[in-house]
């Protein structure tokens, strides 16, 4: 806060027509300067600056003081604009700091961070030890200018080195643990380091407080990257990497650059464009949107060009649309990441592409349209239940009404049946799978130890509980798998015919989440695929590798239990009755929600097969899975 007194001191004491004058080549004409406006790039002198303060240009409209002007062209906030000013004026301007009590307490862990990310810099450039990540960053093209810009730095193997270096300067253990720099698997192991053998990237906070790393391995190996742990300064999900550079040239540009990954960053801003941030292997988080959202209300999404980070771009945009923003999708050669397009094709290239960046939710249209889920009543149905949430996202209004017509002329649907379905209850199907359980983005990675489930809301002490209420059965179905090894070939059978039934696997596509089978709980999920990879025989160990801390409770307690299951069949026919009820359920109320769109040719159709799905729920109780399973 400056005090107001103080700004129109600033504001008195300000020569408007030498700040602007600085960026704009202006004439006097009559009492007013004129010249050419640098808001809309003009070339005739219709930007007018008036001496008693304001500028004004007759052709975009653009106009204000020398603080917006300041502001927008240089990309600072209102505050930092008054320093500016101040600075050029001659008048000394001070913040005020109201009702605070001493400095803020993060301020020893910001301290001890910038002390070790030096640390880390000149174990990179100075030391033996570093030689293998000077070659590393050699083979990834990346100068030592560009690493400084980043404060690059190197982590060693050794265990005890920045131990013994931070604790020389007066740092103790203690502190070291809570921030994770040291770490300690039992309580009387001696500390180690957290981040060994790799290449260090400071992360800060907008304000540039050094609150934490991230840290590649130089070699192969598991995690790729590893971060600081959540801490009092390090919350991943309200951080950007490299925001506190970006900010000013968000702001300037009008523009952020979303990207996936630390060496996009990187590679982005040397090759000249600095607008960019990225979240740190999660999927954007409110907080971050919130952060973007400060800064730019334009958001570019230059994500890899894979499945996962289509899936990703498109979740953080539903995020970025809930804030008003208008959000664009970059869309990258196969098997590009932006790092390796600008490495292979430069600046220009890149910028070409941000030209040719579509909308999101027209990309998504277009998605659909080319893999054909507007061709049939059935698909279109999903593909309208795939479209709805972004509508529904969307709080701008204009922009809200332009989605609207889009959908409603590509699946030729009229547009108050649209409306309706807007406002009526989001559609459950595949619910849990569908809700934020899912915060990696890419879901394949191995989880980082000490931070398990990343990111996600903290969890109730206790063994793992689903809130799916059709969960228990899938529970039982990995319950007797693991108990009744035998019996695991036939369940995944029954199992596979169940998707089908879901219509699960048909089409899976970034845009429709098609993946909605029986086994829909994350967890029992990536139980149930750990068996069918491994085998029902595999031991613990060996299943256990491709699966993280939660499952493995969940699997533990499983084999703990003594006598857990009795009748493995029994249980399990009883299981898979009640997926195929709740399967049969859900594609009823498909079709019953799929009625509206039908015309009058498709209804007969859409009836029959009702009464069909009816007759095999009602005949479902009577005769049990056995049966069923025979037709
Ligand atoms: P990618 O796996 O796409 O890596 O992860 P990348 O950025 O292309 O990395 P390079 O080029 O191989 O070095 C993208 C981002 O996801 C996070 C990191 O923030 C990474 O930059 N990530 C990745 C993790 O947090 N943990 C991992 O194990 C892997
Ligand atoms: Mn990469």
């Amino acid at each position: 806060m400056i005090p107001e007194e103080v700004v129109e001191q600033v504001s008195q004491a300000a020569d408007i027509v030498a700040i602007i004058g600085e960026h704009v080549r202006l004439k006097k004409q009559g009492s007013v300067y004129r010249g050419p406006c640098p808001f809309h790039q003009g070339t005739n002198n219709n930007f007018s600056v008036m001496p008693k303060g304001g500028y004004t240009c007759f052709v975009c409209g653009e106009k204000g003081s020398v603080f917006t002007f300041v502001q927008k062209r240089l990309g600072l906030s209102f505050v930092e604009a008054v320093k500016y000013v101040g600075e050029k004026s001659g008048v000394e301007v001070r913040e005020e700091v109201r009702h605070r009590e001493g400095p803020d307490p993060r301020e020893p862990l910001w301290e001890l961070n910038a002390t070790v990310a030096g640390w880390f810099r000149e174990m990179l450039w100075e030391s033996e030890l570093g030689a293998p990540s000077r070659e590393y960053l050699a083979t990834r093209h990346v100068s030592r200018e560009t690493a400084d810009r980043f404060g690059m730095g190197f982590a060693p193997r050794e265990l005890g080195l920045m131990r013994a270096y931070l604790n020389g300067l007066g740092f103790s253990d203690e502190r070291l643990l809570d921030i994770g720099l040291l770490v300690k698997r039992e309580e009387q192991e001696e500390p180690r380091p957290r981040f060994r053998d790799r290449l260090i990237f400071p992360i800060l906070d907008a304000q540039a407080h050094t609150v934490g790393f991230g840290g590649r391995l130089l070699g192969p190996g598991e995690p790729k990257y590893l971060n600081s742990p959540e801490s009092d300064v390090f919350s991943k999900g309200k951080l950007l990497y490299n925001l506190s550079n970006a900010r000013n040239a968000i702001r300037r540009d009008s523009r952020v650059i979303l990207v996936e990954g630390y060496f996009d960053v990187v590679r982005l801003v040397d090759a000249g464009l600095e607008s960019v941030v990225a979240p740190m292997g999660t999927a954007l988080a409110e907080g971050q949107a919130d952060l973007i959202a400060k800064y730019s209300n334009n958001a570019f999404l230059l994500y890899d060009s894979d499945g996962p980070g289509q899936k990703a771009s498109f979740r953080a945009a539903d995020i970025l649309l809930t804030r008003g923003m208008t959000v664009r999708v970059v869309t990258l050669p196969e098997g590009d990441d932006p790092d390796t397009f600008v490495a292979k094709f430069g600046r220009e290239a890149m910028e070409k592409l941000l030209t040719e960046a579509m909308d999101v939710f027209d990309r998504k249209v277009q998605l659909l349209e080319r893999r054909g889920w507007f061709a049939d009543l059935q698909r279109k149905r999903r593909a309208l239940d795939a479209l709805l949430p972004t509508i529904r996202a969307t709080t701008d209004e204009i922009t809200k009404d332009l989605y609207v017509n889009r959908v409603a002329e590509a699946a030729g649907i009229a547009r108050d049946v649209l409306l309706r379905e807007l406002a009526s209850a989001p559609a459950q199907r595949g619910r849990v799978r569908r809700a934020s359980t899912a915060p990696v983005s890419r879901p394949e990675r191995a989880a980082e130890p000490d931070e398990i489930p990343r990111d996600s809301a903290p969890r109730p002490a206790g063994p793992y509980r689903s809130d799916d209420p059709g969960s228990s059965s899938e529970l039982a179905i990995v319950r007797v798998m693991l108990v009744h090894p035998g019996l695991a070939e036939g369940i995944i059978e029954s199992v596979g015919r169940l998707d089908e039934l879901h219509g699960a696997h048909t089409d899976a596509d970034a845009v429709v989440d098609a993946d909605v089978g029986v086994m829909r709980d994350p967890v029992y999920r990536a139980l149930y695929d750990a068996i069918v990879v491994h085998g029902a025989e595999a031991s613990p160990d060996v299943l256990a590798e491709s699966l993280d801390p939660v499952a493995i409770e969940v699997m533990e307690m499983i084999r703990g239990e003594p006598g857990a299951v009795m009748d493995g069949r029994r249980t399990v026919d009883d299981a898979l009755r009640r997926l195929q009820e709740r399967a049969l359920r859900e594609r009823l109320d498909e079709l019953e929600r799929t009625t509206p769109l039908a015309d009058e040719s498709e209804k007969d159709a859409l009836l029959s097969e009702k009464d069909r799905l009816r007759r095999e729920l009602a005949a479902l109780g009577a005769r049990g899975w056995k049966s069923v399973r025979k037709q």
